[in-house]
């Protein structure tokens, strides 16, 4: 079977071809390509996503980024287990004009107002004609921001009546998880099989708009038994990292910080709050910390210029991600007996971070129980595990309208 993914949720346009074979414990895939185009430098002018922009900038692109894909993914294509499928760019067969034309007209009016950068490149798109051989796609419907969703899931809408294909709803948070599992990411042809997790697992979801402590009791079975009463962690890092003077997203800028300080031994300028550590429940709050971070900053004695020293930012920033590690980590702890949860799955764009990850990794030989951590590919937004979820769906034609669902929850049923 092969897969088309489409995540948009945020400030990445993703896509995916992902072809499967197998179910259950056979269950095999391997990935024909996988492109993300960042927004981020876009956004660091606002110092934060932009739903609005977002959502122009997604519309923009899409439409160039899925032709990309089916070129990178053409050899593996024509291979692929299902023999009809094929891509053949610019060549006129496949679906006729006749039908192309219908399906823009049909979408006409609800989408050249709406979105009409997507619309037009919809209409102009004259190489979707030449594609066969997609099973089903696989869109994100949220959780994530409204306007940036929607050009995914009006895509997916559109194809999905070109191509007569089904068209599955997913839970970004959900990707997330399954992405973890991958072995790999590599499009060099190679099969593989999911990573065992020992269920029930805990999985921690860190990410710039989430901040959870889920439960899987199986592949597609969630509760979340924990989660932020205010700021995500990775929200944490980027305003943290923004009152230290670091482009947006500052979650990685700042952890570069914090590694200098640790190579030059340098102190923390203030100790930082641990919240919640010690409350009973497994729910986190970063906000706290953020307001530490800015008084901190305010009471810091600065140079003749009036800027902060290297040596403050690089002491503080490391003193904040100590705060985080030891936070999370001691939640993590918390989780894994609550749940008594045989792994450990780690996912969303915070859970790239390598000082994080190693502290969950002590964590997991500590309960001697395996971990699962994402690829750098698969840290970060990608349609790939939006694909990977989708294939994992049941085989039932979804007979769901799809809309935006920006707060939508991992264990919520569609
Ligand atoms: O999962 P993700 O790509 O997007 C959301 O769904 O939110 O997560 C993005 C977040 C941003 O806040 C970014 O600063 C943070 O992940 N991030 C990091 C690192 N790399 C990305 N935070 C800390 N250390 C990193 N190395
Ligand atoms: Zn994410």
């Amino acid at each position: 079977m092969i897969i088309l993914g489409i995540e948009t949720s945020c400030d990445e346009t993703a896509l995916c071809l992902l072809e499967t074979r197998g179910a259950g414990a056979s269950f095999e895939c391997r990935t024909l390509s996988s492109l993300v185009h960042s927004q981020a430098e876009l956004h660091s002018a606002y110092g934060g996503v932009y739903p609005n922009l977002a959502k122009r900038e997604h519309g923009k692109n899409i439409i160039p980024l899925l032709h990309k894909l089916f070129i990178d993914s053409e050899a593996l294509l024509r291979n692929a287990t299902a023999p009809e499928a094929s891509v053949e760019a610019h060549s006129s067969a496949g679906i006729a004009d006749e039908h192309f034309n219908k399906v823009i007209d049909s979408f006409r009016t609800e989408l050249s107002g709406q979105n009409p950068e997507l619309f037009k490149a919809f209409s102009h798109a004259d190489f979707l004609k030449s594609i066969t051989g997609i099973d089903r796609i696989a869109v994100t419907e949220g959780p994530g921001l409204e306007p940036a969703l929607w050009v995914g899931i009006s895509l997916a809408r559109m194809l999905s009546a070109l191509w007569d294909v089904p068209l599955f709803p997913v839970n970004h948070m959900e990707g997330h998880v399954l992405g973890s599992l991958l072995p790999s990411e590599a499009t060099n042809g190679a099969w593989h099989r999911l990573f065992d997790a020992q269920f029930p697992s805990i999985a921690l979801l860190i990410s710039g708009g989430h901040t959870e402590l889920v439960k899987v009791k199986a592949l597609r079975d969630y509760e979340i038994i924990g989660e932020t009463k205010d700021d995500a962690v990775g929200e944490a890092y980027d305003k943290a990292a923004r009152l230290l003077g670091l482009s947006y997203p500052g979650g990685p800028h700042l952890a570069e910080l914090a590694h200098k300080a640790w190579e030059e031994k340098i102190p923390a300028p203030v100790k930082l709050p641990r919240p919640m550590i010690s409350s009973k429940d497994l729910d986190f709050s970063f906000s706290g910390l953020k307001t530490a971070v800015l008084y901190a900053v305010r009471a810091a004695p600065k140079d003749p210029n009036g800027s902060l020293t290297e040596d403050f930012k690089k002491g503080l920033a490391h003193e904040f991600q100590e705060a985080v590690k030891e936070t999370l980590d001691s939640k993590l702890k918390a989780g894994i007996e609550k749940a008594g949860a045989r792994s450990i799955i780690v996912g969303g764009g915070v859970s790239a971070n390598h000082v994080l990850r190693k502290k969950f990794e002590e964590t997991a030989k500590e309960f001697d129980i395996p971990i699962f951590l994402p690829s750098r590919h698969v840290s970060g937004d990608n349609a790939l595990m939006i694909a990977l979820a989708g294939a994992l769906h049941s085989d039932a034609r979804t007979p769901v309208v799809l809309r935006a669902q920006g707060t939508k929850r991992i264990d919520e049923k569609s």
